[in-house]
């Protein structure tokens, strides 16, 4: 684990502006920097940097946060993964904490096999790029294969000389040890204790994790003999495993969140040819079927996968099985099919870019209704293949985690393939007993809610009260967020009698900090938040504001989970919003100083919100009244709670003609 030690110096020393300038253009806008949202495709800006509060907030996704926040984002990084990130742009040691020496020594292990298949990039690079034999032989191939000097360096692709140990010796010389050269398959020993390279006489394509570092390479022979493998790939090591890497992941990603979805195809080559013609939300499963963790990969980008086959017949039915299991993690697949011959490579290289793009687009089929048609063209005539098939496309639909989408498909397959759809669901049924057994149930129970539930066009007023609910939460939420650490003067209004046992009203003016006034109101009637996001946020303030006495912004979102972030910077950069209206419309808005009464606005939102609250516990209160049973209790709570309402009211009445 990387130091807590490590963690506050990486935040002390990043600037927002500056990490986020390395991948946005940002114009400077009064104290603010303003930008054009990366993640959407904007014309005018909408994507804020606040260097004062050192937090950003995009306000066309709604998405904010610090400078972790934005690399989590943009980059796809886990919070470690952002961390080391920013250590590494800012120079910072990292310093790992409870860690076993044995944990330390794989540690560093580990770090040094990066090093060695980082520099091995490097030398394969050079080589294709600096040497007669590299530039003929290597970057030539490159060359023929259509790839431009550009995409050569994009990919880092580049040559293993045709030499015994070339690389072995050199990074030898380098003093690289030996022990990580072996561990990562660049060199192996052999009997008579002789080095030899892993790689020799081929083109070499570097293989990136997610956030960029070299894990191994696949290394291509240069012609097309059939005797000898075409590609020799890294072993599998402590950093490369085959089955959790997908090639091209980390040049895709954005893209892949941006189009919100990942065309799967299979080789290296294809993934460059396609991100060369301007598809660049493509990855490779590297010749295999993709694995439960290759699709958990995309899964954090988006949930729809369409699969690029390629022209050959043969492979289709062999490679459509490998589909169920892509359907299984719950993602959206669609598959689609090139010419005959043709593979996504050759496609690619040979169609304009706006004729791929519409070739994708019309030809990307859903993949259930695929698979039905391809089979169905197989046993058209023949029963036995037919019920064959039923049962093969049944299964298939059984792994769709959704049972919604379950009843879609099997509505679309019976009509594809001419079949009654209580057959299709009986089959299911086999497969699946217990769930299609809810899942008709919640399908009777839906069509009994649709026949019999009254149209209802507009709000109702229980609706309409969880929206005016929501929006008090908000605001609680945003004046603890702005204010909550600020001293302010309250006034305690208490019913007292006098001597002769009539009313009045006693006033005590008392000073607290708002979140300590909102926290003991609150903590009055013993009632929650309506909304689990503001009562997380809720609960995360004021522990924050108990432990700190302040606000400190970049600290305390550095605590709070994404979503929670989100609504809090939204609260943070409020004023900000203002501004940005300012710039778009060109005039002036004037901006409301809400400190100017900080408490009465407190008190006023406190009380409508224990107001509307304790209507709502009054009506659970009532509905639990049985004619069955002693409810004394419940009716004498109900008393209660409408004696502090009837008060409340009293005091909202009070509150508006005092202060609008
Ligand atoms: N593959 C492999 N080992 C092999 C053959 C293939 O690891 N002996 C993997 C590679 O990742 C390769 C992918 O399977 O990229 C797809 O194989 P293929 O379509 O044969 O390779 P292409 O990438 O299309 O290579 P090329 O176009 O250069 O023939
Ligand atoms: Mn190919």
């Amino acid at each position: 684990m990387i130091s807590k030690n490590t963690i506050d110096t990486v935040f002390e020393t990043a600037r927002v502006e500056e990490v986020i300038g390395d991948f946005v253009v940002l114009k400077r806008s009064g104290t603010n920097m303003k930008g054009l949202s990366p993640f959407s495709n904007e014309r005018s800006p909408s994507f804020m940097v606040s260097p004062v509060k050192q937090i950003w907030k995009d306000f066309s996704s709604g998405k904010g946060g610090n400078a972790v926040a934005f690399l989590m984002e943009h980059e796809h990084f886990s919070y470690p993964e952002a961390i080391r990130y920013l250590a590494r742009k800012y120079n910072i040691e990292i310093e790992e904490t409870e860690q076993s020496d044995e944990q330390k020594e794989q540690a560093n292990e580990r770090e040094s096999m990066y090093l060695v298949s980082e520099f091995a990039q490097q030398y394969f690079q050079d080589v294709m790029h600096n040497t007669d034999e590299g530039r003929s032989i290597g970057y030539s191939y490159f060359k023929e294969r259509g790839f431009t000097s550009d995409t050569i360096k994009k990919w880092g692709l580049g040559y293993s000389p045709e030499e015994w140990d070339a690389f072995s010796k050199h990074a030898i010389g380098k003093a690289y040890k030996l022990e990580y050269l072996e561990k990562t398959g660049f060199t192996i020993v052999r009997e008579d204790g002789r080095l030899a390279d892993r790689f020799r006489g081929r083109v070499m394509f570097p293989i990136q994790s997610m956030s960029g570092r070299v894990l191994g390479f696949g290394g291509r022979i240069l012609g097309n003999d059939k005797k000898v493998a075409k590609y020799l790939n890294s072993p599998e090591s402590d950093i490369y495993h085959k089955s959790k890497v997908l090639y091209g992941i980390f040049h895709a990603k954005q893209a892949i969140a941006k189009k919100d979805n990942c065309y799967l195809v299979e080789g290296y080559t294809d993934v460059i040819q396609l991100h060369q013609a301007g598809i660049e939300n493509v990855v490779a499963s590297s010749g295999t079927a993709l694995t439960p963790d290759q699709i958990r990969l995309i899964s954090r980008l988006t949930k729809n996968i369409t699969v690029l086959f390629d022209g050959d017949a043969a492979g289709l039915r062999a490679s459509v099985r490998g589909i169920d299991l892509i359907l299984e993690e719950g993602m959206n697949v669609k598959v689609c099919t090139f010419p005959d011959g043709d593979d996504p490579d050759s496609f690619a290289k040979r169609t304009p870019h706006d004729e791929l793009v519409a070739y994708l687009d019309n030809n990307a089929k859903d993949f259930i209704q695929f698979k039905a048609s391809l089979l169905m063209d197989e046993s058209k005539a023949d029963p036995v293949k037919k019920a064959g098939l039923i049962r093969d496309m049944v299964g298939s639909i059984a792994k769709i985690p959704d049972r919604i989408q379950r009843e879609v498909y099997i509505q679309e397959v019976s009509r594809i393939m001419d079949i009654g759809e209580q057959v299709l669901v009986s089959t299911l049924a086999q497969l699946v007993s217990k769930d299609v057994a809810d899942a008709d149930k919640k399908h009777k129970e839906e069509r009994w809610e649709q026949t019999m539930k009254p149209v209802q066009d507009e709000e109702t007023p229980a609706q309409a009260r969880i929206n005016i609910l929501d929006r008090l939460e908000r605001k609680i939420v945003e004046i603890l967020l702005l204010y909550g650490g600020t001293e302010q003067d309250f006034e305690d209004v208490y019913i007292k009698y006098d001597e002769f046992g009539k009313e009045f009203e006693f006033t005590e003016k008392k000073t607290y900090k708002v979140y300590e006034r909102i926290f003991l109101n609150l903590q009055e009637d013993e009632i929650l938040f309506t909304n689990p996001v503001f009562r997380d946020l809720y609960k995360a303030i004021i522990d924050f504001y108990v432990a700190k006495q302040a606000m400190v912004v970049d600290e305390f979102l550095n605590i709070l989970p994404q979503e929670l972030q989100y609504e809090a910077t939204d609260v943070f950069m409020q004023d900000e919003k203002y501004h940005l209206h300012e710039w778009e419309e060109k005039q002036q808005i004037p901006v409301k100083s809400k400190s100017q009464s900080v408490s009465a606005y407190t008190t006023e939102h406190i009380i409508d919100l224990r107001w509307l609250l304790l209507g709502r516990l009054i009506q659970d209160l009532k509905m639990q009244v049985s004619p069955d049973a002693d409810n004394m209790e419940i009716l004498m709570s109900v008393n209660d709670y409408n004696t502090l309402v009837n008060y409340l009211s009293r005091k909202i009445n009070r509150l508006r003609s005092g202060f609008y």
